[in-house]
């Protein structure tokens, strides 16, 4: 029992998010422990942005190092370690997408995007992808599903279509001559982990080159050798006039870029963007790190070896189907996604939830091992289905 003077103090945090009912202390790889010491496996991945687990020897010495050197200057300022991030970044995303301006979070990433290809095309209308997820801030909620109940602003920046998921004819239909942006993510994260069907991704690429319209892909989510690939875009074989990334970019460092194409880079000069945190050392010098530890172990392979194996293997328990792409997997299930998430976190696994009621998501770290997929899917087969 608690004593007066131990009882837990209100919090002082704005209560806007429900929160699962355990506090997280520390991790060590793909195993978080909670303030009791109780072990958990890690399929959430704190929303995908864990990309090299909850702890890794290699970014802490790399945020310690670049830490005691130098732990801010801002885009007016060169820096090594900034060009670098850059380079490494571009060289990693599929070819065609040289220039990259660093931002800290996905949706200015897309705010960012939407602006560039707004300005570029002096054009206002944007088609986007039902079930999209594109941020919290003014453009980017204005295009993600279900903001209508948030989105607190009196209107969009700019007018909106949204094609059914999917739909070739619907997005045919759409993109015309009066398009500033098609943008969706190749592979829907909030949604429950859906990846479009290559026949959509190909006629978006086909629609707006005819039209005149660049192709934004939101790879926040699926992005940095989450897909399998360094972005879902070279699993399609699709390459957009601008990518965004996020979330695991910096391996849990706040960071985002937008990456745009030559053409479109040349539409730009100075004071056409600007940010103050984007691009600072610490998270530059994480970047650098985390996309050197992905080539250096080999860990799209890992992704795609052992996506395989959850794709094959989860199909078990309470789940009756899998979709998705890589380590963005959507388990469908026969029950709630809320009950069998607490069946798991009872039994020392931690996964997502998703927009679709009967979805959960499985985002775990690139790190992850054989054992932890036997675990998963021993634990799966405990839950009644
Ligand atoms: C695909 C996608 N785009 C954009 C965002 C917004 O990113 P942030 O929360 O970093 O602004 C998210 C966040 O979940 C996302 O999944």
């Amino acid at each position: 029992m608690q004593n007066q003077s131990q009882a837990a103090a209100p919090s002082a945090l704005l209560d806007v998010f429900k929160q699962i009912p355990v506090k997280m202390e520390r991790a060590d790889g793909v195993w978080l422990f909670d303030r009791d010491g109780k072990r958990y496996l890690d399929f959430y991945g704190g929303h995908a942005v864990a990309l090299l687990g909850g702890t890794h020897p290699q970014l802490a010495e790399v945020l310690s190092t670049q830490a005691h050197k130098l732990l801010f200057q801002s885009n007016a300022v060169g820096l090594e370690v900034r060009e670098r991030a850059a380079s490494r970044l571009a060289a990693f995303a599929p070819a065609g997408l040289a220039k990259v301006f660093f931002v800290n979070s996905g949706a200015e990433a897309n705010e960012n995007a939407l602006r560039i290809a707004l300005r570029a095309t002096d054009r206002k209308r944007v088609v986007a992808v039902a079930g999209a997820f594109h941020g919290r801030t003014a453009a980017a909620a204005a295009i993600t599903a279900g903001h209508e109940s948030w989105y607190g602003f009196a209107r969009a920046p700019f007018d909106v279509t949204v094609v059914p998921y999917n739909d070739v004819a619907a997005l045919a239909a759409a993109v015309t001559d009066d398009v500033a942006a098609l943008i969706f993510e190749p592979v829907q994260g909030v949604a429950g982990a859906r990846a479009m069907n290559p026949e959509f991704v190909h006629a978006a690429r086909a629609l707006t080159r005819e039209h005149r319209a660049p192709l934004i892909f939101d790879e926040v989510q699926c992005g940095m050798g989450r897909s399998g690939q360094p972005f879902a875009a070279q699993a399609f074989g699709v390459t957009p006039d601008i990518l965004t990334t996020a979330k695991g970019l910096a391996g849990g460092f706040p960071a985002g870029a937008v990456l745009v194409s030559d053409s479109l880079a040349s539409t730009l000069k100075h004071g056409d963007l600007g940010t103050t945190f984007g691009g600072g050392p610490l998270a530059c010098a994480l970047i650098e790190a985390v996309i050197d530890t992905i080539v250096r172990d080999d860990l799209l392979g890992n992704v795609r070896r052992l996506s395989q194996r959850l794709m094959h293997e989860t199909r078990v328990g309470p789940v009756v189907g899998v979709q998705g792409m890589g380590f963005l997997l959507g388990l469908r299930l026969s029950r709630p996604a809320g009950d069998v998430l607490a069946a798991l976190r009872a039994r020392g696994i931690l996964a997502g939830s998703s927009a679709d009621p009967n979805v959960l998501r499985l985002l775990p770290p690139l790190i992850l091992a054989d054992a932890h997929v036997d675990q998963l899917v021993s634990t799966l087969k405990e839950i009644p289905s």
